[in-house]
């Protein structure tokens, strides 16, 4: 939350002194801070010192003008969230679209009325408050979760150890009552140790640099194809895969993105003979898009707004194990690449999941 005494700024770009004076007249009236550039050069050296919660921009300027700058400041990561409302003579509708099309949030044509101006200001004022105060509350609990994941991580560390230490060591002084109870106990730790890395996991995809590195991607899917089911060599299953790009992005969370997909695949499949799993790729200009079809369980579309979501599990623990936060760890993976991730299914029909990733790093 804002402090009671917080003052949204407001950056006026315009050249004539008159616009200046008629917008700044009404704000004043509503407590912003104010302050002013008279081009776009002047413009980006006070948003760099000083970024504001809102920039009042007109269009018509000398050298750059403000379609330019809109764009300038819609393309850079720290003043792309800064809301823009053009404020200008022309109500062309080609520049209304244009304004829109750069990512302005409004549009406000001069002379402008007092009332209509100063409530489309607070609008956009208001929004921008709720997403940094959303932003601020998501990054909270993410440092949270992470902090309490990791100091859970330990204890349950030692917790699993004296479980196999009583397994072990004590097998034979325990009454045969007793050795399910201990076994249960390993169980349980071990399957909350697995939800405190997921978590873990979930944490580092959000927060980590990313480092782009080639990634061949048809190599790194036949790798963990044999990891995963290394433990499991009586399976039936049909795997093919590629041809697959070589891509670019963070080897590290393309692994992890690839695992969680492909483990997802092997996991609902388990009680198909054989298992169908196939792997492929097509491309666009910009990006290419991957395809993990699977044979298996499926799920009700009903239920798919869920599933990218932290612990939403649309099957049961006893049927297919699991923690539910794969898939959501996958989707941070693929949106913080610049690209997109989605399910698809029926029940017993099989499950599909695409997601693509831009060809040019973000
Ligand atoms: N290939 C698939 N076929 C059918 N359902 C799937 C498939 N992949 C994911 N789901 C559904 O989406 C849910 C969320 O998947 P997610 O990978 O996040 O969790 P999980 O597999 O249950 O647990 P874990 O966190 O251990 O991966 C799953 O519980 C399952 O209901
Ligand atoms: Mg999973």
């Amino acid at each position: 939350m804002q402090p009671a005494d917080f003052h949204a700024k407001i950056l006026i770009i315009d050249d004539s002194p008159e616009s200046i004076a008629a917008a700044a007249a009404v704000l004043k009236t509503a407590d912003y801070q104010l302050y002013v550039a008279v081009n776009a050069h002047i413009a980006m050296e006070l948003i760099t010192q000083q970024p504001p919660d809102l920039i009042l921009l007109d269009v018509r300027m000398p050298d750059v003008d403000g379609f330019a700058l809109c764009r300038q400041l819609k393309s850079q990561p720290v003043t792309a969230a800064i809301p823009v409302i053009f404020l200008t003579a022309s109500d062309d509708e080609t520049n209304i679209r244009t304004a829109f099309s750069l990512g302005a949030s409004d549009y406000v044509t001069k002379p402008f009325k007092k009332s209509e101006l100063l409530a489309r200001v607070n609008t956009q004022i208001q929004l921008r408050q709720q997403q940094q105060n959303l932003q601020k509350a998501y990054q909270d609990l993410d440092a949270f979760c992470a902090s309490v994941a990791h100091d859970l991580k330990s204890p349950l560390l030692t917790m699993e150890q004296l479980a196999a230490i009583l397994q072990q060591d004590y097998a034979d002084q325990l009454p045969p009552t007793a050795q399910p109870i201990t076994a249960a106990l390993a169980t349980k730790a071990q399957e909350t140790i697995a939800i405190v890395d997921h978590l873990l996991a979930f944490s580092r995809a959000s927060k980590s640099a990313l480092r782009y590195a080639p990634i061949d991607m048809q190599r790194l899917l036949q790798e963990l194809y044999d990891e995963l089911t290394a433990e499991e060599p009586q399976r039936k299953i049909e795997f093919t895969v590629g041809p697959l790009p070589i891509i670019a992005g963070d080897p590290i969370l393309i692994r992890q993105l690839l695992q969680n997909i492909l483990s997802n695949a092997l996991k609902y499949t388990r009680y198909k003979e054989p298992a169908q799993i196939h792997f492929t790729c097509s491309e666009t200009n910009r990006e290419y898009i991957f395809c993990c079809k699977d044979n298996g369980a499926g799920f009700d579309m009903r239920g798919a707004h869920r599933l990218f979501h932290v612990f939403e599990r649309l099957h049961s623990e006893r049927e297919f194990p699991g923690s539910g936060v794969g898939l959501a760890i996958c989707q941070r993976i693929v949106q913080r690449h610049g690209g997109s991730i989605r399910l698809t299914g029926q029940p017993d029909q099989g499950a599909e999941c695409w997601f693509s990733l831009p060809k040019k790093p973000k």
